[in-house]
């Protein structure tokens, strides 16, 4: 070939360098949640991907990846082998227990006591006791609330909960909950449900509005009652290596992407909960939306003197007395 061409050939690899040098350049932050990328728990890190690409200048590419066993992603952030996951805090209370609180049943009025409990240092305070248990909280998202699925029968009062088997997220406090209404319950990652559903391992299950229409978990149950029975909030989580590493400027881009995740994931259960019950009406399912709230709440009275007992009684006051 003649010099010329080396030359330019020289050159184009030049000007290939170059181009792809931001590339380069480029640290890779992973971040694993459960649901499809279209469901309101995708929809946190998606919004932190874009503001923490562009304020970064792409100097950071996010990774994002689905995995349906929130207890094995916070295990994995826990040792380092993913930089951080969005997860309900249905397994949290496994690694701080701190933030069993949050779990309480009928802990909550409604979405905005639950954001501004969690928003205020009350839930700044539980974020902090993270570090200890050598994870990162960064900030407070959501589920929304949670309601009763089953595939046997219309649930109006506890009492038609008896002797159902019902799949819970690995939690203490909501195992303990459903075994006071004289249900079966039964742990289990999110991803063995549709299964467990699908063979009669379990008869029913509890989640929001937002992940029974995500997950087409109508397909596999027929009947909902908006129990309400308990706020199931989600926590950003990464490993405390991955914001340590990051300098001032950079940490503070971190945080306005996280915020910018809690914005739009909360957008989002909003939007699905005001859709949802019709929506899963119209897929046939047969949605009971008026309850007997107090009769729940009166059914659980033993369990409620048992967490005054065992949780902090002083921070359970405040969080009901928030106004
Ligand atoms: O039921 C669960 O395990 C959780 O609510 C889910 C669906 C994984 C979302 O955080």
């Amino acid at each position: 070939p003649s010099t010329l061409f080396r030359r330019s050939a020289l050159l184009a690899g030049l000007a290939t360098l170059v181009a792809a040098g931001p590339a380069l350049a480029q640290t890779q932050i992973t971040i694993h949640h459960a649901l499809p990328p279209n469901s309101h728990t995708g929809a946190g890190p998606i919004a932190f991907k874009e503001t923490f690409e562009r304020l970064t200048n792409n100097r950071y590419r996010i990774v994002i990846q689905r995995n349906d066993n929130e207890r094995e992603m916070i295990e994995s952030v826990q040792i380092g082998t993913i930089d951080c996951t969005f997860t309900s805090t249905g397994p949290v209370g496994n690694f701080v227990p701190e933030v069993r609180i949050f779990d309480v049943p009928f802990l909550f009025r409604d979405t905005a006591h639950a954001r501004g409990v969690l928003d205020s240092e009350i839930g700044q305070q539980v974020l902090a006791r993270f570090n200890a248990r050598g994870l990162h909280g960064v900030i407070w998202t959501e589920n929304g609330f949670r309601h009763l699925t089953n595939s046997r029968r219309d649930v109006n009062t506890p009492a038609d909960i008896r002797g159902l088997k019902v799949r819970t997220m690995e939690n203490q406090v909501h195992m303990r909950a459903f075994s006071v209404l004289g249900a079966l319950p039964t742990p289990m990652a999110f991803s063995e449900l549709v299964p467990a559903l699908q063979q009669g391992t379990v008869d029913g299950q509890e989640n929001p509005i937002s992940v029974i229409v995500a997950n087409n978990l109508n397909q596999v149950q027929r009947y909902m009652t908006l129990t309400n029975h308990v706020y199931s909030p989600a926590v950003m989580i990464c490993n405390p290596g991955t914001t340590q590493r990051l300098n001032a400027a950079d940490r503070a881009h971190f945080m306005t992407a996280a915020r910018a995740a809690q914005a739009a994931n909360r957008a989002r259960v909003t939007a699905d909960e005001a859709s949802g019950v019709e929506e899963l009406r119209r897929r046939g399912m047969t949605v009971i939306t008026t309850v007997n709230t107090a009769a729940f709440q009166e059914a659980l009275a033993p369990a409620f003197a048992e967490w005054e007992r065992t949780m902090d009684a002083a921070t359970l006051r405040r969080i009901r007395d928030w106004r």
